[in-house]
Order: C-alpha cells, then sequence, then structure tokens
C-alpha cells in the first residue's frame, strides 16, 4: 500500500507553533526545533499552512510570490532544511498549495487588473456584469475594479482573486510552481479550496434555495444559494487527474495530494478518479460536526465505507485552522477526547490532527471586535453574543492560538513581550509538558495509539467491520488484515456498560479508563482495543 494510505497528519500552523527568533510570531526554525517531539508523539506526515510571501492579510491563504518564503517565517534555506529535517526523521511534509487564488498583491493580478488587453488580461476571471454567484463565505463573490471596469471573481475573501483555469498559461505557470517545490523534495501538497477551481463556462447564474441559510458540508456557502455552477464542475475533476500526472512526474518516492474539497460524497469523491488516478484524498468534514453518540460516528463508518471503499481511503478530521477545535463540542472534556481519538486513530481512515488537539487545546476567547482574522470584516454586524452561540465560528482566531507547550512565559511559545494571538487562559492545565510526564494523559494517549497503529497492520491498512453489540451506548468495530482481527469497543456513556460480544478474545493490546482487563463489563467513558 502506499504510503499516503496508512500515515496520519499532523497539522502545523505555522504562526502558532513555536517562535524561534522572539518576534511573537511562529516560524520555521520554531517548527525545526519541535520536529523531534512531533516525530516521538508517532506522526508520519506534516502538513504545514502556507508560509510564502504573502501580505498576510489572509495569514498565508494570500500568496504574492509561489517562490519564496514570507520574512517573518524565514527563508528559503530555512525551508529546505525544513525539509531534509522532516526526511531525516523518516518523516514526509506536505505543503499547502493555494491555486485557486493568488494575493490582490501578486505581481501576476497587478498586471491583470492594470488593462484588458495586457499579456496577463486573462489570468483571472473577469467580467463586464457580474451574474449572481456568491462566495463560499457567503457574500456577492464579485469585485469591482475600476482601472478595468470590469468585475473580478473571488470564491473566497474579496482580495483573494480566483485565477483562471481556462487559460492553459495559468495552469502551466500553477503547475511549475508545483514542480520547483516536488525538486525541492516535498511529499505532497494540500490543495486549498480546490472545490472551487473551474467555475462553469457560461457564467450560468446559480439556483436560489429558500432552504439553504446556512452552509453545510453538502451545500457550502449558504445563503440562499446553490453553488451549482461555481463549485465541484466535471472539468475540476479533470484538473485533478492533470495535476496528479504532475505529481506522477516525480515519482521517487511517490507524492501525495490532499483535497480541501467541500460537498456531498458524491461530487468529493470523484476528485479521487475512476481508477485512483486523481487526488490521493479528500478531507472528509462530517465528523468535524459530530455528536457525541455511537449512532452518528456508526453511520459515518458505513457511509464513508459506502462512498471510498478501498483502495480508496477517508480521512478523519476533527479540527483545523478554519474551525471551532473539536473538543469544545464535548465541554472541553478529556476523557471524551480521548475516547474521539481512540476512535480517530483505530477507523479506517487516515487521521488528520490539528497542533494541540493531542493536549485539548480549548479555544481562545478572542472577540468579534478585536479579531485579527479577515472574516470579521465580513461578519462584523453579528452581535457578540449570537457569534458566541454559533456551532461555528466566524473568528478563526479562536482555534489558532499560540501552541501550549508549558506554564512558562507565552506558554513556552514565544519569548516576545507580546505574542501575535494572545495565549490561552487555560495553559497551566493543558500544556504539552505536563501531559508529557503524566502517563494517563490525552497527549500520552494519541502517543500510544499512533505506535499502536503504526505496529498492526489491521489498524493502519484492514478492513472495518461494524459489529452490533445490541447496546446504544457503545460503538463496537473489527479492523482485520489476513490473520490479525483487532476489535475496537467504545462506552459513550458515564456509567458501566455490560457487553455481549460471541468473539473469542485473545489479549487487550489498549484501555481507556479501564485498567483491570475486560470481562464483558466497560466501565463509563471507557474504550479497549482486543486481540481477537
Ligand atoms: C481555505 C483555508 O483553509 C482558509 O484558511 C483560507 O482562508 C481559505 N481557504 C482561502 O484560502
Amino acid at each position: 500500500m502506499s504510503w499516503h494510505a496508512t500515515t496520519t497528519i499532523y497539522q502545523i500552523y505555522p504562526r502558532s507553533f513555536y517562535d524561534s527568533n522572539g518576534d511573537g510570531i511562529g516560524d520555521i526554525q520554531g517548527i525545526i526545533q519541535k520536529l523531534d517531539y512531533i516525530r516521538d508523539l508517532g506522526f508520519e506526515t506534516i502538513w504545514i499552512s502556507p508560509f510564502y510571501s504573502s501580505p498576510q492579510e489572509d495569514f498565508g491563504y494570500d500568496i504574492s510570490d509561489y517562490y519564496n518564503i514570507a520574512p517573518e517565517y524565514g527563508t528559503l534555506q530555512d525551508v529546505e532544511q525544513l525539509i531534509a529535517e522532516i526526511h531525516q526523521r523518516k518523516m514526509k511534509v506536505v505543503f499547502d498549495m493555494v491555486m485557486n487564488h493568488t494575493s490582490d498583491k501578486h505581481p501576476w493580478f497587478l498586471e491583470s487588473r492594470a488593462s484588458k488587453d495586457n499579456p496577463k488580461a486573462d489570468w483571472y476571471i473577469w467580467r463586464d456584469q457580474p451574474n449572481n454567484w456568491k462566495s463560499i463565505i457567503g457574500p456577492n463573490g464579485w469585485q469591482f475594479c475600476a482601472e478595468r471596469n470590469q468585475y473580478y471573481y473571488a470564491s473566497f475573501l474579496p482580495f483573494q482573486p480566483d485565477l483562471n483555469y481556462r487559460n492553459p498559461e495559468v495552469k502551466k505557470a500553477m503547475f511549475d510552481v508545483c514542480r520547483f517545490w516536488l525538486q525541492k523534495g516535498v511529499d505532497g501538497f494540500r490543495l486549498d479550496i480546490f472545490n472551487c477551481i473551474i467555475k462553469e463556462k457560461d457564467f450560468k447564474n446559480n439556483p436560489f434555495s429558500l432552504f439553504h441559510i446556512i452552509p453545510s458540508e453538502e451545500h457550502p456557502g449558504g445563503n440562499f444559494q446553490i453553488r451549482k455552477y461555481s463549485l465541484n464542475q466535471e472539468e475540476n475533476f479533470e484538473l485533478a487527474q492533470e495535476l496528479r500526472s504532475v505529481m506522477d512526474e516525480f515519482n521517487h518516492p511517490p507524492r501525495m495530494l490532499l483535497g480541501e474539497v467541500f460537498g456531498g460524497h458524491d461530487k468529493i469523491k470523484q476528485y479521487l478518479g475512476k481508477k485512483q488516478d486523481g487526488l490521493h484524498l479528500v478531507f472528509l468534514f462530517d465528523i468535524l460536526y459530530y455528536k457525541f453518540n455511537p449512532d452518528f460516528f456508526r453511520k459515518k463508518i458505513l457511509e464513508y465505507e459506502h462512498h471510498y471503499p478501498a483502495p480508496n481511503i477517508p480521512t478523519a478530521v476533527f479540527s483545523n485552522h478554519d474551525q471551532l477545535r473539536s473538543i469544545h463540542r464535548i465541554g472541553n472534556h478529556l476523557e471524551k477526547a480521548k475516547l474521539l481519538a481512540l476512535l480517530q486513530f483505530t477507523m479506517r481512515a487516515v487521521p488528520c490532527v490539528y497542533y494541540g488537539e493531542e493536549i485539548g487545546m480549548t479555544n481562545g476567547k478572542i472577540s468579534l471586535k478585536n479579531g485579527k482574522d479577515p472574516m470579521v470584516n465580513i461578519y462584523s454586524w453579528v452581535p457578540q453574543f449570537i457569534a458566541d452561540l454559533l456551532p461555528v465560528g466566524i473568528n478563526r482566531d479562536n482555534c489558532r492560538t499560540p501552541m501550549q507547550w508549558n506554564n512558562q512565559k507565552n506558554a513556552g511559545f514565544s519569548v516576545a513581550e507580546k505574542t501575535w494571538l494572545q495565549v490561552n487562559k487555560d495553559v497551566e492545565k493543558r500544556n504539552v509538558d505536563l501531559q508529557l510526564t503524566d502517563k494517563d494523559s490525552l497527549l500520552n494517549v494519541f502517543k500510544k495509539l499512533l505506535h499502536l497503529r503504526k505496529n498492526n497492520q489491521a489498524l493502519h491498512s484492514g478492513k472495518i467491520e461494524i459489529v452490533h453489540t445490541g447496546n446504544k451506548n457503545i460503538l463496537a468495530f473489527v479492523r482485520s488484515f489476513e490473520e490479525e482481527k483487532l476489535l475496537v469497543l467504545i462506552n459513550f456513556c458515564n456509567s458501566k456498560v455490560t457487553v455481549n460480544i460471541n468473539l473469542p478474545i485473545k489479549e487487550m493490546v489498549f484501555s481507556i479508563g479501564q485498567k483491570n482487563g475486560f470481562n464483558d463489563v466497560l466501565k463509563g467513558f471507557s474504550g479497549i482495543i482486543v486481540k481477537l
């Protein structure tokens, strides 16, 4: 099996991970200093959010030079060193690739916007009259440009103009960017909003829908519009295949593509290609909006198996840099978080973990008014008390607060007087140093699970089958690879339950909250893995 199918992914938001030079902003050398930590935890792949040159209006997701590094993060040499150091530790590294749009300060856009007949006039999506398309974050996606007396389209924020992939020069320019980094040894790319990348050629209006108010996985963007013609077009799936062949030019070692693509499974599975010749993986965001009950997860496992049967493989994502931290859904409860980790590392999926998730980092409390995230400009009209009630964060600063390494100054993240975002208040209770020394900590649960998964083919490459225990509080499934069979049992309720399973149990290989073996009884909020 190729490495992408069995790996485990740790996401770093570089601005918030570790500051090596005391300016209050995380950087590349900071990541290098913490690589042993990630390797020792047991992760096999590191995905790093963008650090290329950028005006930082969207903290790096607005790139102004794909071939250079923003000075606050370091230099090209630092990035080369980063790649080498990750490889020395036998891990893989995936860079974020924002192909859909550039910054409006990128020289390509500056040239394009200058006139209607310059060499890059057609590199972005220009129209004399806008149609009704809304961006995927809600408001109108068209922005007026006085120089051209025309509108350009931006799928996300107004300063992120979308490139025009119907122009072969654009495609070539961006594929060359990918080749540049592949030559430098990067193992793959995480593709930012790849589902937006090509738009319907005749710019047909999107359908109005009274029911699609709030954005959902199936219908991104909400705001009374189904993004029928601006998202997930057939040509996107073809572009995925073209990009895949660029990756395959660099096959020693093989590289991988991981797509950020929203939409229903019927659509997004098409990015993988009918013959596994598209993207290698797509983020599945359904369990990010989980309900803490076994039924929810049982249904998701079955749904994923239906849409992404082997040799495809789903992903298991609970958090990222755009969403409220997952642990808030369970009231920041560490014991419940351990059970979610057990599920995340044992279901048939590639687990993607967001920095800090391993210590149960909680959301920050930065108000909309004080937010640095450009999204707050769009939602500044929302009263704070409503924002606090929303299930989805509209100030993404709150999931981007500095990593909590210890309980010293700035949580050990930086020696600066002021960090770019303030450190969370609960650092004394939730930090890496504290949890490293507590053998039952969430961090140590992550560590044990990561090592167990690496050493058991059934867990990283096996089949999955749901087991019915007759008890509504229990999630049970078997992972199997040839003769190797592991049963996972998770008790989602706070009281002990008796589980009758007629399966021959050999030994318990892992447990949470269940010290003295398993005699058909599972304690409250406990979980185990047993060999069959
Ligand atoms: C999705 C990224 O995850 C998000 O952080 C970013 O703001 C937008 N795409 C625009 O690039």
